[in-house]
């Protein structure tokens, strides 16, 4: 980061001057990391909107003009012509790979598709309606143990391994995803096959019978590596947040990665794809068209679910891909969803109406992911995991710039409310 200028604050007495540095597109910081040092006060900042929490060269997002951008690649580019291995390839290592690193990395996916035997045994201990965020996080924290060289909580060490245990994770947490859901509905597992491409073999995991392979239509296995690319990256988000802040620790990837699918299951971040078509079901199932919902969100009472976002002020640029490509999806599969119809109202109506332009809400990505994976087959619990599977290379990229820079342990203040000091009372004497 480059210094720009200095800025002057007057505090306390006190006149700081305060380094002004500069990222690569020209958004602009004011670096307070010595404040207290110098000044005897810190930044007050709930829920983190102004504040940048670290230097990252993954992804770039600017959130007024809609750009999305990974490693410096347009996302409407990597939509048009990726796929979700490359793009996962780029996301981690930071450039496209060649054909041979293609093939070296497709390949070690591969040898690192199926999971520890025993853990088997752990799916079976879980209730069968167990939500499948929370078996996942557990699963993915498990990997610590079934494969220990890879996560020594000791960084300098993990990063020697890290091609592996980066391959582990990504290809590994689509097996976990399939068991789960083949045994929450008492199916046979089935294995990972070693000739099919990632979402094909996701798909044949999760709908092939023992007798019976899942036969995966081209225009399906395109709109699941969409999904999942569209999802890769999206910079300091709740969970990519938290990846980085249990790595600051010295956790290995693994660890990092599992609190990163439990922030990413909350309904205002990744839970918010099922929130979408659970409520696109209760407006269907009430005979709304949508303008009953519409009222209710104006007067507080609902949150019209895939709309708004932190950080983009304009439209989701994933959104708009993925709008476009769901319908061409249920049309090509003859689909009829009345939810889609119903989406497409609320968004007409909502983008006419005064209380979302003035508060500038949009659709998000998950205004439409939802009813995409509808269409494929995908259950509505599974959604969100659906989104974890394709956060991982992000948050794997990320785990790897804090473990490879040797970055401060994250460790945020506070401005403490509570009671000012008083003596202890004696049980006897509490009212
Ligand atoms: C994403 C989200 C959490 C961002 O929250 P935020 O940046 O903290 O925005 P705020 O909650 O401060 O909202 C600002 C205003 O817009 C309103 N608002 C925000 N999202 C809204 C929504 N989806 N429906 C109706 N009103 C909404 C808020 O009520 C608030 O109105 P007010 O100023 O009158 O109080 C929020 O927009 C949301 O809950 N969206 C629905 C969930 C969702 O789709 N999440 C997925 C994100 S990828």
């Amino acid at each position: 980061m480059q210094e720009i200028e200095k800025a002057t604050l007057h505090i306390c007495g006190k006149k700081i001057e305060l380094p002004v540095r500069t990222g690569t597109e020209g958004e602009t910081a004011v670096d307070i990391s010595r404040l207290r040092e110098r000044a005897g006060v810190i930044t007050l900042d709930n829920g983190y909107g102004n504040t940048g929490s670290c230097e990252s060269t993954i992804t770039y997002i600017d959130g007024d003009r809609s750009i999305l951008r990974y490693r410096g690649y347009p996302i409407e580019q990597i939509a048009a012509h990726s796929d979700f291995v490359e793009t996962a390839y780029l996301v981690i290592y930071g450039e496209l790979p060649n054909a041979a690193q293609r093939v070296t990395f497709s390949n070690l996916l591969t040898e690192n598709s199926a999971i520890h035997e025993r853990m088997v045994y752990l799916f079976e201990s879980y209730p069968r309606d167990a939500h499948p965020m929370a078996l996942l996080s557990a699963m993915v924290n498990a990997l610590a143990c079934y494969y220990p060289h890879l996560a020594t909580n000791n960084h300098a060490r993990d990063i020697v391994n890290f091609d592996e245990a980066a391959a582990s994770l990504i290809s590994k947490v689509r097996t976990i995803t399939a068991m789960a859901y083949r045994m929450s509905r008492g199916l046979p597992i089935i294995y990972p096959r070693r000739k099919l491409r990632y979402c094909e073999n996701f798909l044949h995991m999760m709908f092939s019978e023992p007798y019976d392979p899942y036969e995966c239509e081209p225009v399906v296995g395109r709109a699941l590596n969409l999904i999942l690319l569209l999802h890769a990256d999206h910079e300091q988000n709740c969970s990519t947040s938290t990846v980085r802040m249990v790595a600051s620790s010295g956790a290995n990837l693994f660890a990092s990665a599992a609190a990163g699918v439990c922030a990413l299951w909350g309904p205002y971040h990744g839970g918010a794809n099922q929130a979408v078509i659970e409520m696109l079901q209760e407006i269907h199932a009430e005979g709304d068209d949508g303008s009953r919902f519409i009222a209710a969100a104006k007067a507080g009472k609902r949150r019209l679910m895939g709309f708004g976002h932190r950080i983009y002020k304009n439209y989701d640029p994933r959104a708009k891909i993925i709008g476009k490509s769901c319908g061409e999806l249920l049309d090509h599969l003859g689909v009829n969803d009345p939810l889609l119809d119903i989406a497409r109202k609320l968004e007409a109506t909502a983008l006419n109406d005064g209380y979302f332009i003035e508060r500038k809400l949009y659709p998000n990505v998950d205004f439409y992911s939802g009813i995409m994976m509808r269409a494929i087959g995908i259950p509505l619990n599974m959604f969100t995991v659906m989104f974890a599977i394709g956060r991982m290379p992000g948050w794997v990229a990320n785990w790897r710039e804090v473990a490879s820079n040797k970055s401060r342990i994250y460790r945020p203040r506070q401005i403490y409310t509570g009671h000012a000091i008083r003596d202890f009372i004696p049980e006897e004497n509490r009212g």
